[in-house]
């Protein structure tokens, strides 16, 4: 039987739009699907580079204004794979237009942003997915499967690392295209919203919502130049942001980001620590979980390294033969191939707009509280 076809618009060729491309192209050859994945339209400003973009990655038309994108008839969903301050703008645009919403993160610059994201996409009541694509990679979703079995018991402790290094030089500057994570006015925070938002994304999906946190955040370099003005600016963006907090399960929370951590690329861990059992994830070594099960014989009993990689683990049937591992580009298969078979099956898979309201709720909590140097409650969503 022919498939539906599901044709993408997708705004934006950097980093996120290849690895996104790679997803789409991918992903119709390793997972068995009701819909065929359509590349039907990238779009940026540029019209050279991105006809290179489309023909390297085989995106089978151009347009160089998302206006016209989301208008047209012949896309299903578009893809938002452009800086943090024009996510609102292009999904309230492309909901209006009816067409289903695959969002890159952080969903808004802050939460009464994604507030109006999400209504735009109840009102119009389009499918919507926002790109927290860690949860796929399957030892991180491997341990989601653990926790939602009862193995680890009462939670008692919940923690996160996202460190990197590439800000340390104080020549840097900031903004324009290459740099807009610097310019709070484009990124709405730091690694605040950059990396900490993945950090909760994942806490909240294994560990449940959080109630309220204290947290501190540093501008380490306060003054850069931007790149749009020439000028040496004040740093309006959080360099570095820690936080505790109480989950709603009780369990307490500790995470920790910076771009300052010398010899740190990508470093992103966390550790659950429940009464039976606990875990232990690794993006470096992203293809083993960390388990420590306290059933196991006193003599024996230790911290294991599952190596993610057998037909019974999360989706690792659809790829190779059994001990062969996988990446990080796998995550966004994954998420686009979760994504279909939720309009397969009509029960659509998350992260959706709604959990990255969730997300950004915190980060918002998380800033103030930076500000207010007391606890702060986060908003929950009803
Ligand atoms: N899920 C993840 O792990 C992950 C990783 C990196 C970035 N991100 C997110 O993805 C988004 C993009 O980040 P990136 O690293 O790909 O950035 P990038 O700077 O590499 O690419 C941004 C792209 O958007 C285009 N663009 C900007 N404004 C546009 C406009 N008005 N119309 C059309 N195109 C426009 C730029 O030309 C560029 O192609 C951000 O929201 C970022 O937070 C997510």
């Amino acid at each position: 039987m022919a498939k539906k076809p599901l044709r993408i618009g997708i705004v934006g060729y950097g980093f996120m739009g290849r690895t996104h491309s790679n997803a789409y192209a991918k992903v119709g050859h390793f997972f068995d699907l009701g819909h065929e994945v359509i590349m039907q339209a990238a779009c940026a400003r540029n019209e050279e580079k991105l006809q290179s973009f489309a023909s390297q990655w085989g995106w089978q038309t151009i347009e160089t204004d998302w206006r016209k994108l989301v208008e047209r008839d012949d896309i299903d969903v578009i893809d938002i794979c452009t800086p943090n301050d024009s996510h609102a703008e292009i999904a309230i645009a492309a909901a209006k237009n009816g067409k289903g919403i695959l969002c890159e993160k952080p969903l808004g610059l802050n939460g009464p942003q994604a507030e109006k994201m999400l209504a735009a996409v109840q009102k119009a009541k389009v499918p919507n997915m926002v790109w927290y694509n860690y949860r796929r990679c399957p030892a991180v979703t491997l341990a989601k499967e653990l926790i939602d079995e009862g193995k680890l018991g009462k939670i008692f402790h919940y923690r996160a690392n996202f460190l990197q290094d590439w800000t340390i030089n104080a020549d840097l500057p900031q903004g324009g295209a290459g740099l807009w994570r610097l310019d709070a006015k484009v990124a709405g925070s730091g690694v605040t919203g950059d990396l900490l938002a993945h950090c909760i994304d994942t806490a909240m999906w294994l560990n449940g919502g959080v109630k309220d946190v204290t947290a501190m955040t540093e501008t380490f370099i306060k003054e850069r130049k931007h790149v749009e003005t020439g000028k040496m600016q004040k740093v309006t963006i959080d360099d570095a942001s820690a936080f505790l907090c109480h989950f709603n399960n009780g369990s307490l929370g500790l995470f920790e980001s910076t771009r300052y951590a010398r010899g740190h690329k990508a470093l992103y861990t966390l550790e659950i620590n429940g009464e039976n059992m606990s875990l232990k994830w690794d993006l470096h070594d992203l293809h083993r979980l960390q388990i420590f099960d306290y059933k196991d014989e006193g003599k024996e009993r230790g911290w294991k390294s599952v190596h993610v990689s057998d037909g019974d683990q999360p989706y690792m049937k659809h790829w190779w033969v059994p001990g062969l591992q996988i990446g990080y580009e796998h995550s966004f298969v994954h998420q686009v191939a979760d994504f279909v078979k939720g309009l397969d099956t009509g029960k659509p898979a998350g992260p959706t707009f709604k959990d990255g309201l969730a997300t950004d709720y915190v980060t918002d909590a998380v800033l103030k509280s930076a500000k207010t140097k007391r606890w702060e409650k986060v908003k929950q969503i009803k």
